[in-house]
């Protein structure tokens, strides 16, 4: 298939083009490059052996959309290309709000106008409500907590109502965890602008120098060493979930959700000491108080995705850090300009 990556220069979407074309599919990425920067595609021919073609545009703008669908015959989109800081959202709720959701009103709007019909969303954990008991199933009680996360269930729920109208269209939104690693290649990774704001990433940085020690944000949570728990899921397992979302999606009928997490919870101090381990040294950190907004706890019950997409993650916490550590040290500045 011809597929569209909206995003498509992004620390997830990259990872996916290489699976997308590893399982013969043919990724055409759009990217505004307001988080990301156009050197990723070199990584993505170097171990692809082929160039996707990269449109640089807004998928805000519909009319740019609709000519991208047309002129690559495209047969389903993925939908990446959002903001993603949950702080910032706080602080800039309407720049979230018109490119998380003016981004997939005109994106959809193109599509119905190019009669594409199959459409994968990056949906987040985050759309789930607070103090549930764990694993989070797909049918759990929803209700963000921030614009973010609003934006992210305002989009699952606009893709519900459309394909409840239009009995054509098959759209799946993908409930990510918490992705973290990099290829393991070490060409390919994350690389956030200025400080990091998420903890794999952070730990990176303080492993490789850049930053002088980990805050580790309360040791008081319930948990079995006080710090909080999460589902980290390697990108390669979550790119390959995108494939088979993909391949199972296009043209089943109807709206589709599936949680992509590993099912297994780890600690801040997991992390920490894996992470250690991939690097060889003792990483170090201060216990702060606790980050506002943060649960103490949340992991998914990823058992319908392996029934649905027969797709479930592999790659152990140890493989997450040492492919984290490849990447990290071998562009401890991440991706050039
Ligand atoms: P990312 O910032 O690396 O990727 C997003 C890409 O979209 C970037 O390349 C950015 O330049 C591009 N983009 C943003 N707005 C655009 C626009 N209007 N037009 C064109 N391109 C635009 O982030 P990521 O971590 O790869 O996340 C990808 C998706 O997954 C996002 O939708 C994010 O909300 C979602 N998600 C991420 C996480 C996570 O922890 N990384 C968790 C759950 C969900
Ligand atoms: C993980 C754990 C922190 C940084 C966020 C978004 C969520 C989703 C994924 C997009 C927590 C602790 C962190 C640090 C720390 N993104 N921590 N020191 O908060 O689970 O999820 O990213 O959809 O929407 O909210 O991820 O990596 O920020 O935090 O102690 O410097 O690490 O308290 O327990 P989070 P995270």
């Amino acid at each position: 298939m011809q597929i569209l990556v909206t995003g498509g220069a992004g620390y997830i979407a990259s990872h996916t083009a290489l699976a997308l074309l590893e399982r013969g599919h043919v990724p055409v990425l759009l990217d505004n490059f307001v988080n990301s920067k156009p050197a990723v595609l070199d990584r993505i021919a170097a171990l692809a052996g082929t160039r996707p073609v990269l449109l640089r545009g807004d998928v805000r703008d519909g009319a740019f959309v609709e000519q991208a669908l047309r002129e690559h015959r495209i047969d389903a989109v993925i939908h990446f290309a959002a903001l993603k800081a949950v702080g910032e959202s706080v602080a800039k709720p309407l720049d979230y709000y018109d490119n998380n959701i003016h981004g997939t009103l005109a994106l959809l709007g193109a599509m119905r106008r190019a009669g594409v019909k199959t459409l994968v969303f990056s949906s987040s954990a985050t759309v789930y409500s607070a103090d549930q008991p764990m694993p989070l199933r797909e049918d759990g009680a929803l209700g963000a907590v921030n614009p973010y996360g609003r934006t992210k269930l305002m989009v699952e729920n606009i893709l519900a109502d459309v394909a409840a109208a239009d009995p054509s269209v098959s759209f799946t939104s993908l409930r990510y965890f918490n992705p973290v690693g990099a290829h393991p290649s070490g060409t390919m990774g994350e690389d956030p602008r200025g400080i990091p704001n998420n903890l794999m990433p952070f730990v990176a940085q303080v492993a490789v120098g850049r930053l002088p020690r980990l805050r580790v944000f309360g040791n008081d949570y319930p948990t079995p060493d006080g710090t909080g728990m999460r589902d980290y899921i390697h990108v390669c397992d979550l790119a390959e979930g995108h494939v088979a979302a993909i391949d199972h999606g296009h043209g089943k009928a109807g709206s589709h959700v599936f949680n992509l997490g590993t099912g297994t919870g780890s600690s801040v101090l997991d992390v920490v000491k894996a992470f250690g381990q991939a690097c060889g040294k003792d990483l170090p950190y201060e216990v702060v108080p606790r980050r506002a907004g943060d649960v103490a706890a949340c992991w998914a019950d990823p058992a319908y995705a392996e029934k649905v997409l027969g797709w479930r993650a592999t790659r152990t916490m140890q493989t997450m850090c040492e492919d984290a550590w490849r990447w990290q040290s071998a562009n401890p500045n991440g991706y050039p300009d």
